[in-house]
């Protein structure tokens, strides 16, 4: 899906990049509210922390209670503006110090400082006035207070009965505008009742929430602006701004990757109807969308104007149809480059993560919602198939897939297991999920080995370099070699047909490894098992018939079967597509290393690959093989959009 709030109304709490903001949600399609928040202070006017500084080097203080590391630095900063700061740490070197947590503390260390009396974890105040009953009576002692953003009314209070006399130093660095009226207006526009006239709200800072609930306050209406958030959908820029939300009791709906504006904007106005539709569908739902999970959000095909796959722009280029633009899905466009990724898979093995179907449909969301690609592809993995068949498979950290009782002998193939396909029902279930979860007119993409990519795993134990094992049984026992792929292509066509009968709209054959054999070898050892594959397969579903490394075997590719070819980048996707003939349509074929690179190197070879398309219909565009782990998740959704963009007809 292409970049576009669609017209609906985007507010904005910005206010140094007030215009920026209002022109990067402009260009995204969406209709900015622009609502500033926040005006900076100049140190001069911080009067509290110059009284403070003066008190503080008459010898007038005793104890200086530093409760955050962000005050502490800026308190230090504005005082220097007036003051000499040597002076400044001489005098609080002759005082009591008390550092509420590592932040302070560390913010105090910078000065050759330390702190003199000690908090015990978890640094509230609660455990600060413990310390003082143990340690430090504080009657007739003159206590300063640095506090940020808030203040502690009841400890101020707690500290005066214990005969203490309290001097608070608020230090700030913002202020709410001079001008309430934008952001009064903007928040009527969320609160708005039945009139909301607000679909998204974007946070840039955590000051920005505090700030706006400020507002509220003072209004009397916090609690209606927070019961509204529930049907306005909250974009947040990083964790910091994060925390803020939550901290009011709202939820984030979407936080980039990368913490920037421009990442906000267009990567919540890429996907930006399906936010509003999954947190109105809570708030009607009664569900908390704390607890609401992506697969929750189910779709309903059809009604109320929603899409059908009819819609699907990628199933139209599969049947080789005219589309508005080029659809775009990526190779592995789930995985260890994202860092959500990562963080689920410090709870599951690879292993886990597959045979767990809801969670192995988060993630295929998850890849879909974060880039914006016209196609989903189920989180599974082509060497599952090998464990019904009686193998022993395990992904080993940095080495891939292992099969640790390979299939090498005759008696080895003999001894297959002759599987039920519903050992994998795993997948089938976890299809099912997706598809109800996934926008009714985003494609998913099944997909399954194809025989000899799975048999050279099954026969070498592993990756290889040569497949010289997988060759070997091939060229000289070819009964065996032959009763492999046969046992291989009825489970795989069993699989498939699952899948697809599970709510799988196309379905891929990976052949990756297959590129290591000649044209002739092709023919005689693996187009005929292909060939029966494919033909087993329901044509209800388009067939993406895909293979690496070695361009010479695509006309044949071509011949054993498949709505689709799917090129990898060492050949010319013009010259390609016209060998192959216009009655098959095309996948790929970025080279997947220049996603190492930059977003202009990036639209330059995508806008090459699309100029060789020439507009053809039947062009689904791709990598020409998987995206590596360590490649940076923005080059990615850059990739996804620049497509979008490119090729808009
Ligand atoms: O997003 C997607 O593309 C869907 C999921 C998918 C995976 N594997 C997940 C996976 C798909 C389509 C595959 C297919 C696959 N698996 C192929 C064919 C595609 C290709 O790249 O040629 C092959 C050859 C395999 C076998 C396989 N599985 C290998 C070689 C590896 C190790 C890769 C590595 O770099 O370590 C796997 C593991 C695997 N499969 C991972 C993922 C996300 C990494 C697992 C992890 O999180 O540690």
């Amino acid at each position: 899906m292409p970049i576009d709030f669609k017209g609906l109304r985007v507010v904005s709490f910005e206010s140094r990049q007030a215009a920026e903001m209002a022109e990067l949600i402009k260009a995204a399609g969406g209709e900015p509210v622009i609502a500033p928040s926040m005006r900076e202070i100049p140190f001069e006017h911080n009067s509290e922390a110059f009284m403070f500084a003066k008190l503080l080097l008459a010898g007038w203080i005793d104890l200086v209670i530093l409760m955050t590391g962000v005050g502490t630095r800026l308190l230090v900063k504005t005082v220097a503006t007036k003051y000499s700061i040597p002076e400044l740490i001489e005098a609080l070197r002759s005082v009591k110090i008390i550092a509420l947590g590592p932040k302070p503390v560390a913010a105090l260390r910078d000065m050759g400082l330390a702190p003199t009396i000690f908090v015990p974890k978890p640094y509230t105040w609660t455990d600060l006035l413990g310390t003082f009953d143990d340690k430090y009576p504080l009657h007739n002692k003159r206590v300063a207070i640095q506090e940020y953003g808030q203040s502690n009314p009841e400890m101020i209070k707690a500290l005066e009965e214990r005969g203490a006399q309290v001097l608070s130093v608020p230090v700030y660095r913002w202020e709410l505008p001079e001008d309430l009226e934008p952001l009064r207006r903007a928040m009527q526009d969320i609160i708005g009742g039945d009139a909301r006239r607000a679909d998204f709200a974007l946070f840039t800072s955590a000051t920005q929430v505090r700030h706006l609930f400020q507002v509220a306050r003072m209004d009397g209406v916090e609690s209606k602006l927070r019961q509204a958030f529930k049907q306005v959908c909250i974009g947040s820029v990083g964790p910091i701004a994060s925390r803020a939300i939550t901290e009011q009791g709202l939820t984030v709906d979407y936080e980039p990757d990368t913490p920037k504006m421009v990442h906000l904007v267009r990567e919540m106005a890429r996907r930006g109807g399906d936010l509003l539709y999954k947190k109105r569908t809570a708030f009607a739902n009664r569900v908390d969308t704390n607890q609401w999970r992506r697969i929750d959000m189910v779709w309903q095909p059809g009604a109320k104007g929603q899409p059908t796959i009819k819609d699907s722009v990628f199933m139209k280029a599969c049947r080789r149809e005219r589309t508005p633009y080029t659809p775009v899905w990526i190779m592995r466009q789930a995985g260890r480059y994202q860092r959500e990724y990562l963080r689920i898979r410090k709870k599951w093995t690879m292993l886990e993560l597959c045979k767990t179907p809801e969670v192995a449909a988060e993630v295929t969301l998850m890849a879909v919602d974060r880039l914006g690609v016209d196609a989903a592809i189920i989180f599974a993995d082509i060497l599952l198939v090998t464990e019904p068949m009686g193998l022993n498979l395990e992904f080993v950290k940095g080495e891939g897939p292992v099969i640790h009782n390979p299939t090498r002998t005759p008696g080895d193939v003999d001894r297959l297991n002759d599987p039920d396909v519903n050992e994998l029902s795993y997948v089938f279930d976890a299809i099912k999920i997706t598809r109800r979860a996934l926008r009714p007119d985003i494609a998913l993409i099944g997909f399954a080995g194809a025989p000899f990519t799975i048999a050279s795993y099954m026969i070498e134990g592993g990756k290889s370099r040569d497949y010289a094992k997988t060759k070997t049984m091939m060229y000289r026992d070819k009964a065996t070699w032959h009763a492999l792929m046969e046992r291989l292509t009825k489970i795989l066509s069993e699989y498939l047909n699952g899948q697809i009968a599970a709510g799988a709209d196309a379905v891929q054959l990976f052949d990756s490894w297959v590129g290591s054999l000649s044209p002739d070898d092709y023919r005689q050892y693996v187009m005929p098992h292909v060939k029966r594959l494919i033909e087993g397969i329901d044509k209800s579903a388009p067939v993406i018939n895909f293979s690496t490394g070695n361009p010479a075997l695509l006309p044949l590719m071509k011949e054993a079967g498949g709505d689709v070819i799917g090129l990898d980048w060492r050949v010319d996707l013009g010259d390609a597509w016209s060998m192959l003939g216009d009655d098959v349509a095309v996948m790929g074929n970025l080279d997947p290393i220049v996603l190492y690179t930059s977003p202009k190197e990036i639209r330059a070879q995508v806008q090459a690959i699309l100029d060789k398309a020439a507009g053809r219909p039947g062009h689904i565009f791709n990598l020409g093989h998987g995206i590596l782990p360590d490649m940076p998740p923005e080059n990615v959704a850059e990739l996804v959009d620049a497509v979008h963009e490119l090729s808009a007809r």
